[in-house]
Order: C-alpha cells, then structure tokens, then sequence
C-alpha cells in the first residue's frame, strides 16, 4: 500500500488544472449502457473508481475503449451480462448507478447490495422503492438485488430526502419507461444536471433536473452521443483550502464557480480574497492565519458533505473556535482522531465538532479513513511543522487524479512512497 511521506510548512503558491468530475464520470458511465450505441465520454479524470467501473461494464461484456486526452468510449452492444458482482460493488458502492440502466435496457438486472462503508450505512431503500413504483419486480437475497421489469412504467415519485445517486438511478430509469415520470425532492446537484445533459444527448427527455422537481418522458430507445464531464467542484475546492490552510495564493484553472458558492462563501469567512471568471478561481489569503469558521453540512445549494474534512483542517489551525456539523453522513468524523494526532484540539458532541483552532499542527504518521479523510489528512501535513506520513492512500487515488504532482506543482513538498520504497 503506498503511503504519501509530506514535509510542511510552506505557503502554496501557483494554478493548478482541475479534472473531470468523478461523481459526475460514474453516472454517465452508467448511462452508457442504455444506448444502442457507442458513447463518447471526454475529460474523463483517472481515477481508481473510474477503473474499477469500466472493469465493471467490461465483465457484462460492453466495451470499453481508452482514447486520447482522456476520452472513454462504451459500446454497450456486446452487453449479456446484466449483473454486477460483490468483488466490484464492495471496493465502490457507486456500482449501484447500474441497476436502473441495466434493468431499462436489458427487462432484468442483478446488482450486489452495497454494504456500508467508513462513512455510514448509506441504505439504497430509496432506489429500490423508486423502482417498484415503476413496475419493477425487486427481490433481495443472497446479497444480491435480483430486478426485473418487462417495460418499467412513468409513475410521480416522491423521494423521502434527497438521494444524488438514487435520483441519477430512477432519472435513467424512467428515461426508457412507458409514459412520464415525475420526481420530487429530488438531488440538485450538479452532478444530477450534467447526467440529465449526457442523457438528453442520447435522445432521452427530460426537464428540470438542477431543481427538486424532475419530469421525464420515456422514449423507446436511446443512442450514442458524445458527452464532457463537469469539472470537479470538490477537487477544485480541496486546492483552494490547501492555499487557504497555507495562507498561500492558488489558482484553480477548468472550473464551474457557479457550483461552488457554498464553500467560496465559507473560504470568504475565512479571510480570503477570491476573485472569479468564467472558467478560474483565485484565492489568496496574503499570509495571513485563516479565521475560524462555522459549518452545517447540507444537500447542495448547501454546503457540501464532501468538503467537511478538508474545511476541518482549516479550522484546526484557524485563530479561534469553530463548529462544524455533519447533517447527510452518521459517522463523517473519522479524521478528527487523526487530525488530533497532529494536535488539533477538537472535541465532538453529537453531530457537531467544535474545534479550538491551534497556531500550528505539528507533524506525524496517520492514516487515511476514506477519500476526503484522506485530502483533510494531506492538507493539515502541508500547513503543520515536520513529516506527516498519510497512510493508506489508496483512498484518495480513487477521486484525485495525478494528486502529488498537483500539489508539487503548487510547491507542496509531497512524495509518495511506493510499497517497494518501504518494504
Ligand atoms: N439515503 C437513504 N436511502 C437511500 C439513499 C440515501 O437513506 O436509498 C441517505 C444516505 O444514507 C444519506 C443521504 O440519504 O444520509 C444522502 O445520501 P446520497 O444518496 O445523496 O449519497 P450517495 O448518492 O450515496 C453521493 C456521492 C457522495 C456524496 C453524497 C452526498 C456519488 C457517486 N457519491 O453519494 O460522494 O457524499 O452523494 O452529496 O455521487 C465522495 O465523493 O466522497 C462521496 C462520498
């Protein structure tokens, strides 16, 4: 397992090029399967999760070809294998985008269940009910979703909270039903919108999705298209908070800020200075200490789930107590005992963390819970004093592409050190 050996303490100063969005990529992979055609997917990110999902459409048989410049192609007309095996759902749980696609297209789908993860148990009830809703015949047994539907049914859905994956499952779903569908509370991230452009592309009908209230009229087919993912909002905050942690200067290049203004807002809080265009975000704190800051997680336009762990750094070393509460995920607070190894001082009631903000963390070895643990791990080892080893990085492989080089290109002193550097 390779490890990330990090040497703090220095401001980071530069631009950096922000890849295609992985929450974004997965989907749309999904969606791939429901043409009759091939789909050309571009500023696809490298990513561990994006291998493990094109393993997962090559094992029922579509094809997956590597372009250049990062372009994906699938041709999903070789596909007779509709199931989806535990080896692969259990390493990603975004294997389950595949269960309504496949049982559109294909009148039947076998999806392992996706069991929990570090983060939480993270159900798919609201995936499996909207389904049954529209007609599918679901049965869980042996660990395995077995789906079948001759032709789903449009049928108006009300989804209990909003689900990201479970609205992008029934959004395909009902793109290939009979008749028209409605969602309400549905996601309205970004993510749901970009997958709604892909799908259109192929053919399918849909209006309204970015907002709560999703419609969509079946079509009887879909075909291929060409389609290039959203940049990654995460990834481009995650940059923008090691500047802001650093009391540096970053440049994040190929973004959308219009879906970052919740955390632009919160990085403001903090005492930066951020100036936007179309496409670039500038952030620059001057040298200065971030000021401490109050988080409440929510669904997007909220603030999102995703960078909690990386703001908690920032308020670790921030002048000041900060709160943060965790809203969408039970158990999103793994990095604290980590961060508390660095010499955070954060103490956590309920759901809330309140963190007393410390001049400096200092150094040493952690480990890395899950993904975005893993980007609060690396942010508080560049702002601490001395050598932070972040341990299983793997994590982090799975939704940052090439993720020393651009903190090197930011002057970060990070290196990896791989299983045979250390054996
Ligand atoms: N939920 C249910 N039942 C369901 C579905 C969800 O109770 O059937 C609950 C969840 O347990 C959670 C809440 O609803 O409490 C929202 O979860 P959601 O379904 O929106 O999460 P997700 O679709 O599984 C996606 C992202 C996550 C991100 C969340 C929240 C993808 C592939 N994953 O997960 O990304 O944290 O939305 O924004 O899009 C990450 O990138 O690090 C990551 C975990």
């Amino acid at each position: 397992m390779d490890r990330l050996l990090i040497e703090g303490g220095t401001p980071l100063r530069g631009e950096v090029l922000i890849s295609g969005a992985k929450n974004s990529v997965l989907p749309v992979l999904a969606a791939s399967l429901m043409g009759e055609d091939p789909l050309n997917i571009d500023n696809v990110p490298y990513l561990q999760d994006v291998v493990s999902f094109t393993q997962l459409l090559s094992g029922m048989n579509a094809k997956v070809t590597l372009g250049e410049k990062g372009r994906l192609r699938v041709d999903p007309s070789p596909l007779n294998h509709p199931h989806a095996s535990y080896d692969i759902v259990r390493t990603m749980r975004a294997s389950i985008l595949v269960l309504g696609p496949l049982l559109a297209r294909f009148g039947e789908a076998t999806v392992s269940l996706p069991g929990g993860c570090a983060i939480g148990t993270r159900p798919v009830d609201m995936h499996l009910n909207g389904l049954k809703g529209m007609g599918a015949e679901i049965d869980v047994s042996d660990g395995y979703i077995h789906a079948r539907a001759k032709r789903l049914c449009g049928t108006a859905l009300k989804l209990p909270q909003p689900t990201v994956t479970g609205t992008e499952n029934l959004m395909m779903a009902a793109s290939l039903a009979k008749g028209e569908t409605l969602i309400e509370n549905a996601a309205r991230e970004p993510e749901v919108e970009d997958l709604a452009r892909c799908l259109v592309k192929m053919g399918a009908c849909i209006e309204g999705a970015g907002s709560e209230r999703i419609r969509i009229e079946g079509v009887d087919n879909l075909h291929g298209a060409t389609h290039w993912v959203l940049p990654d909002r995460i990834e481009a905050a995650t940059y923008l908070a090691a500047g802001c942690i650093t009391g540096g200067c970053v440049r994040v290049n190929q973004v959308s800020p219009r879906f970052m203004g919740a955390v632009l807002h919160k990085l403001e809080e903090c005492g930066a200075n951020i100036e936007s265009g179309e496409d670039f975000i500038e952030l620059d704190m001057r040298g200065e200490r971030p000021h401490a800051l109050d988080i409440c997680t929510a669904a997007y336009p909220g603030f999102p789930t995703d960078m909690q762990a990386q703001m908690m750094a920032i308020s670790a070393v921030a002048q000041g107590a900060s709160s943060i509460t965790e809203t969408i995920f039970e158990n999103r607070f793994m990095h604290i005992s980590e961060l508390a190894r660095m010499g955070a001082k954060i103490r956590v009631q309920g759901h809330t963390a309140i963190i007393e903000g410390v001049e400096r963390l200092s150094g040493a070895p952690v480990m890395a819970t899950d993904l975005r643990a893993s980007a609060c791990l690396i942010l508080a080892g560049i702002a601490a004093e001395g050598e932070t080893i972040v341990n299983r990085v793997y994590h982090i492989d799975r939704g940052y592409e090439h993720v020393e080089e651009k903190f090197r290109r930011l002057g970060a002193r990070v290196q990896r050190l791989s299983e045979q550097v250390f054996a």
